[in-house]
């Protein structure tokens, strides 16, 4: 039994080690096509305005994939050949890997053809189709328990039918996007979504006794994730030689959304997006348009000091809508905004967890505001594991 529970994982592993160089290697090899393409992106916190190739993600997200197609089938093993063959599993991995294919395209296609904002959220949803539908037909379990704390009133389960599939399809968007627009400086990106990663791995690694295929079908995911990601990161690390554009952000989300959904963890998933679902309700004024936003959110880079600083929005506070106001003073209150006034417009700070942090410590170098915002997803991540664990307990039995 412990064979066949550790096999396919180490086979998966020793192949992710095989995907670390092979992406390593390749990455170098393939930026100047990029730039040949018109795929790339000027590095907004440096000096020099050299052209940086974008979208290299779909590189990772390649090797990526070519290691899963590779391995399937490993788990399957000598089933494969007795008549006794899983197919429920089997058709589960092989959807998994369709919405993540899908993404990976869509992304692709995101960055080469710059998308508008509602096409953001219309493609992780046309992606995230094939699971669904493998959901329905294998798992189709809709009901979620009731915190002890509201069971009096609501019973110990509830059956959410349909709303729990609107549910799973936005959630897909939700990691996608989320994973989007806390990025700006170099590395953040990879940096937060190996992060996630890791944490989803500690997670399978706990749970692995108790629900065998499901957390197995998450490592097999996420270990050559991490490793490819990890070669991308190599690149993307402060200073960037790759962006790695919306393709890997897109590939990211998916990724995670895909194992939460099938691996039926998706609350314990959306647990290890605290930062990034901090960061969006953060956003929310700015994304709907309340305060105006600029097309680049990203901290401001002071030459002369080689610092990044907060970058701001500017605007005249009677012109907001009513709800504009509203949020901008609670924020104000709150001190959640760096607030100043010049004539008759107000200057407040882009609303990113990025600026926040900005805001509390001063300018800070780019490597090291990358550091301390990948240590607060760490921190994150701590607390998660402790509402996972010991807090949980209070709520559920
Ligand atoms: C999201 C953010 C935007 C932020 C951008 C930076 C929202 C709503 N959108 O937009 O505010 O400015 O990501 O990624 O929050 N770049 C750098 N350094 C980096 C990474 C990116 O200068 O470390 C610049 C480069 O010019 C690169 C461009 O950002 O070409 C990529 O931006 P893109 O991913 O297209 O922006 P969005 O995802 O639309
Ligand atoms: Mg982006």
């Amino acid at each position: 039994k412990m064979w066949k529970m550790w096999f396919p994982i180490i086979v998966n592993a020793v192949m992710s080690t095989c995907a670390y160089f092979v992406t390593i290697r390749i990455i170098p090899k393939l930026k100047d096509m990029f730039i040949k393409a018109n795929l790339f992106g000027i590095d907004m916190s440096k000096t020099t305005s050299d052209k940086v190739p974008e979208a290299l993600g779909v590189v990772s997200g390649c090797t990526f994939l070519v290691t899963m197609f590779l391995f399937i089938p490993i788990p399957f093993g000598t089933s494969l050949f007795n008549g006794d063959f899983p197919h429920d599993e089997f058709v589960e991995l092989i959807a998994a890997l369709l919405s993540i294919c899908c993404m990976l395209l869509l992304g692709f296609a995101d960055d080469v053809l710059d998308l508008r904002w509602r096409h953001k959220l219309l493609l992780p949803t046309v992606a995230s189709l094939p699971l669904l539908m493998v959901y329905y037909v294998n798992i189709n379990s809709t009901t979620i328990l009731v915190p002890k704390p509201l069971r009096d009133l609501l019973g110990l389960s509830i059956n959410l039918g349909f709303l729990y599939y609107v549910y799973m399809g936005m959630l897909a968007v939700f990691c996608t996007n989320a994973i989007n627009i806390l990025a700006g400086v170099n590395g953040l990106e990879v940096g937060q979504s190996i992060v996630i990663a890791v944490s989803i791995v500690i997670f399978n690694l706990i749970e692995l006794s108790r629900d065998l295929w499901k957390h197995q079908f998450s490592l097999y995911f996420m270990l050559p994730y991490i490793a490819t990601s990890l070669a991308l990161l190599k690149y993307n690390w402060y200073p960037s030689k790759v962006f790695v554009g919306d393709t890997f952000c897109y590939l990211s989300g998916m990724t995670f959304a895909v194992v939460g959904i099938l691996g039926h963890f998706s609350k314990t998933t959306l647990l290890f997006f605290i930062p990034q679902i901090f960061n969006f309700l953060y956003s929310i004024p700015q994304l709907f348009h309340f305060v105006p936003c600029p097309r680049h959110r990203l901290p401001k880079f002071n030459s002369k000091t080689d610092k990044l600083e907060i970058s701001t929005t500017k605007f005249r506070y009677n012109d907001l809508s009513a709800l504009g106001r509203l949020v901008i003073s609670v924020f104000r209150l709150f001190r959640l905004i760096q607030w100043q006034t010049k004539e008759d417009h107000v200057i407040t700070n882009n609303l990113t967890l990025i600026n926040l942090v900005l805001k509390l410590t001063g300018p800070l170098h780019e490597a090291k505001l990358t550091t301390i915002l990948i240590g607060i997803q760490i921190c994150c991540t701590a607390v998660a594991f402790t509402i996972r664990y010991p807090l949980a307990h209070y709520f559920y039995d």
